[in-house]
């Protein structure tokens, strides 16, 4: 049974509580986390503070590089342990949670290799002073991290926080947290001092609130549903800090009748497909210019038509939902479309032989006439998607902006001219042409604008995203 991790000890919750973790593959109960309550999240933030003003924060930048790497080597050299957890935790197939894991040891590596490189400025004043502005810790950071990736997500919000030198409380979701909790084992096994990095289990609205509500905390880093986020964004506001929302989408594929098709068909079925269309990014709306729209949803079927859901073990196009919730929701996107009588263009299948009470969904493309049914604005987070036909540019343009939402969108076109106006024209943090990379690198700035949240991470700039600067203006005179 996992533990929570405060203070550098493998701990129960104070009050005993434990809480069942379901297996999305079966349904059924496989092990328990300690249902962690206010009193631990005020533990782990007096040990993340306290190591500020400790071991932690007397480690130098390369000190931190140094530890951070070979916490990279270590989260691969566990490779095989940390995928089986996430595996069990999600039902991803396991191909999915292998690669997860690497991607959460090349956050370590990237952000690693980083801790040390971060520059500060000089700047140009009066004659008679000098000026510096230098970069700083914020301080605690908190981590609310989603179920969808639990092992990316956590190495995408807290390998750029330790990097600057914040110390961290990390609360994963209640759906999946075993990588989590086995990975902060490891950051103590490879030296991480106690406190610095402070993981409490339990749920979103007792572990999870009493942190973003903790006044002793500087930041909270949050991915997840839009409700909770603004309940998350009025707890910072509580104490005046500042927070990182990435509050999911309703990506558009946007396709030009000059497109190349079969790389466009390849990119679209994969990105509302991969993890179950539990993606943040899933590119969950499909524009279709009308002069090619009934061509290429033919051959968009036919390769829609091959996905398959089934067990990690049957490592086929994507696993279960995570959850009863989610199930009965998506299902009830899927119900709702066919009664607005959109057409249902292809289905994908459940493989035989899955548990009969696994968390498993038909992946589903539609049709529909216009861009009026809420399949097309809300965020199913399954394996549906939606298709469209717009005229021109500019009808495409407004159909792509035609949601709360604006975290990433995808041209398809061969024009050069449209590339750019149509990338520009999407409100969007990320946009690609002639390609799909949802989530991207983490080399690539990313995050939403609207409802999609605020604040940008990965790449270079979530760095600046967990310090401060402070200007230092020194008066020597002439
Ligand atoms: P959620 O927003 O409730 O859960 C995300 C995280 O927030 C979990 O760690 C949870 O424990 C925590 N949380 C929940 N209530 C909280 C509270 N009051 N205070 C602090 N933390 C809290 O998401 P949920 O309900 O599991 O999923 C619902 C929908 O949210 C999904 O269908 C999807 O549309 C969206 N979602 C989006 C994600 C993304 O990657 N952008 C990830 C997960 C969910
Ligand atoms: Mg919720």
């Amino acid at each position: 049974m996992a533990k929570m991790i405060i203070n550098g000890q493998k701990v129960n919750a104070v009050q005993g509580g434990l809480l069942d973790v379901v297996s999305p593959i079966d349904g059924k109960v496989f092990t328990e986390i300690p249902r962690g309550q206010r009193e631990d999240v005020d533990l782990a933030v007096k040990a993340a503070r306290q190591s500020l003003s400790s071991d932690w924060g007397n480690f130098d930048p390369l000190g931190r590089s140094r530890l951070m790497l070979e916490l990279g080597v270590a989260i691969l050299e566990n490779l095989d342990e940390l995928a089986d957890l996430e595996m069990k935790d999600t039902g991803k197939p396991l191909a999915t949670a292998r690669a997860d894991i690497t991607v959460l040891a090349r956050y370590f590596e990237y952000y690693g290799g980083a801790a040390d490189k971060v520059l500060g400025q000089v700047i140009p004043y009066l004659n008679d002073y000098s000026v510096q502005v230098i970069r700083e810790p914020l301080g605690v950071t908190a981590h609310i991290i989603p179920w969808n990736y639990p092992a990316q997500m956590f190495g995408r919000s807290v390998a750029p926080s330790l990097a600057m030198g914040n110390a961290c409380v990390v609360k994963p979701a209640e759906d999946a947290c075993l990588s989590i909790v086995r990975v902060a084992e490891l950051a103590l096994e490879v030296g991480f001092p106690a406190g610095a990095l402070n993981v409490v289990t339990g749920l979103g609205e007792e572990a999870g609130a009493s942190l973003a509500e903790h006044p002793d905390i500087n930041f909270i880093s949050f991915t997840g549903s839009n409700q909770v986020g603004v309940f998350i964004q009025q707890a910072a506001a509580k104490h005046a800090v500042k927070c990182v929302l990435e509050l999911g989408g309703k990506s558009a594929h946007v396709v030009f009748e000059d497109a190349k098709f079969g790389p466009a068909i390849a990119a679209i079925v994969k990105g509302i497909v991969h993890n179950t269309g539990q993606t943040c990014t899933a590119g969950s709306r499909l524009l279709l210019q009308a002069s090619i729209y009934d061509e290429f949803m033919q051959e968009l079927g036919k390769e829609f038509s091959k996905t398959r859901a089934g067990t990690p073990e049957m490592d086929l196009t994507c696993g279960p939902v995570i959850n009863k919730n989610q199930f009965d929701r998506v299902n009830g996107y899927i119900e709702k479309g066919i009664a607005q009588n959109l057409k249902v263009v292809a289905q994908g299948q459940i493989a035989d032989g899955v548990p009969a009470d696994g968390y498993f969904v038909t992946p589903t493309l539609f049709s529909a006439p216009d861009h009026t049914s809420e399949l097309l604005t809300e965020e199913i987070f399954g394996p549906v998607l939606v298709a469209v036909p717009f005229k021109d540019e500019e009808e495409a343009i407004a159909l792509a902006n035609a949601t709360d939402y604006g975290l990433l969108g995808a041209v398809w076109t061969e024009n050069g001219g449209r590339q750019m106006r149509m990338a520009k024209g999407i409100q969007a943090g990320q946009v690609y042409i002639n390609g799909f990379g949802a989530g991207g690198g983490i080399e690539l700035p990313f995050g939403g604008v609207k409802r999609s949240g605020h604040g940008r991470e990965k790449g270079l700039v979530a760095l600046e995203e967990m310090s401060t600067t402070k200007t230092i203006v020194l008066f020597h005179g002439k």
